[in-house]
């Protein structure tokens, strides 16, 4: 049951891909201007949870309300409504488009089409408002530096950096964020622990991410996904200790530590 504290409840989420049952039976909770962190092994069923709360994948059953409203199977248009924001896995920006451009379509809901359009019949002052906003966001994400850049000459890290503000501008109470650290050096997750503790102020956010110290660094819940159910969640000191994680992370802690004595 979602009550009035939950910015996002998801209950009883199932979802099918033909025989596979990818998400089973799934509940979860977002606070407002909270960190939950989601974690489980590749193929477990996180960015499915993604997929189900933007209505890309029709859930079997459940629910997702968002503000204590049902919100099942929204357009990506009603999603920027209601003020939820995610990058993808990867960073999926437009080539061809400035950096600057490719943050002001994220308040476009990330359909290029629909922006170039909109772009035409935009007034003057709604598109200086909005250059202002992605200057505002790619600020924010640490990637001031690269607005007037095209996708490829950015780095790797500006090109997540940039996924983050396209997310950013339209000042979600929602952001979604899939693995932002992949493939990020330490200096760039410390970078991105700092942002998100800055965000927090902002919005809430939900995080699916493999580096389990970071996560354990930002989260104020975790939720850890095996084949599709949540077999635990809470705070990530309790969470790591649990023995249905500890079996799902074969063996060892979700923070790489082997336990038991054997080997030691
Ligand atoms: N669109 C899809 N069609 C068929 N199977 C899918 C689809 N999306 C995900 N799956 C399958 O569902 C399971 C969960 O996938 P996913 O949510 O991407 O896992 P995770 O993000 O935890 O690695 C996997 O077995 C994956 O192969
Ligand atoms: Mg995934």
């Amino acid at each position: 049951m979602s009550d009035q504290t939950d910015l996002i409840a998801i209950a009883g989420l199932t979802v099918k891909f033909g025989g596979l049952t990818a998400l089973d039976d799934v509940f979860l909770k977002v606070a407002p201007n909270s960190v939950v962190g989601l974690i489980g092994p590749n193929g477990a069923g996180k960015t499915t949870i993604f997929n189900a709360i933007s209505g890309l994948v029709e859930p079997e059953k459940g629910s997702v309300s968002f503000e204590g409203k049902n919100i099942d199977w929204p357009k990506p248009d009603e999603l920027a409504k209601l003020g939820i924001a995610r990058t993808l896995q990867g960073v999926g920006l437009f080539s061809g488009l400035s950096v600057l451009e490719n943050v002001m379509m994220g308040a476009d809901s990330h359909n290029k089409s629909n922006f170039i359009r909109d772009m035409l019949g935009f007034s003057p002052k709604f598109e200086k408002q909005l250059e202002d906003r992605a200057h505002e966001a790619l600020a924010w994400a640490g990637a001031a530096h690269a607005a007037f850049l095209e996708p490829t000459e950015l780095t790797y890290p500006d090109s997540k950096r940039v996924a983050i503000a396209r997310a950013l501008v339209m000042k979600p109470k929602l952001l979604l964020l899939d693995e932002p650290a992949a493939g990020l050096g330490q200096d760039e997750i410390d970078q991105l622990a700092a942002l998100i503790k800055q965000l927090k102020r902002q919005c809430a956010i939900l995080i699916v991410e493999h580096h389990v110290d970071f996560v354990s660094e930002i989260s104020d819940q975790v939720y850890v996904l095996n084949f599709g159910k949540v077999i635990a969640s809470g705070d990530f000191n309790t969470v790591k200790r649990d023995p249905a994680v500890v079996a799902a992370y074969l063996g060892t802690n979700v923070d790489g530590q082997e336990i038991g004595g054997s080997h030691a």
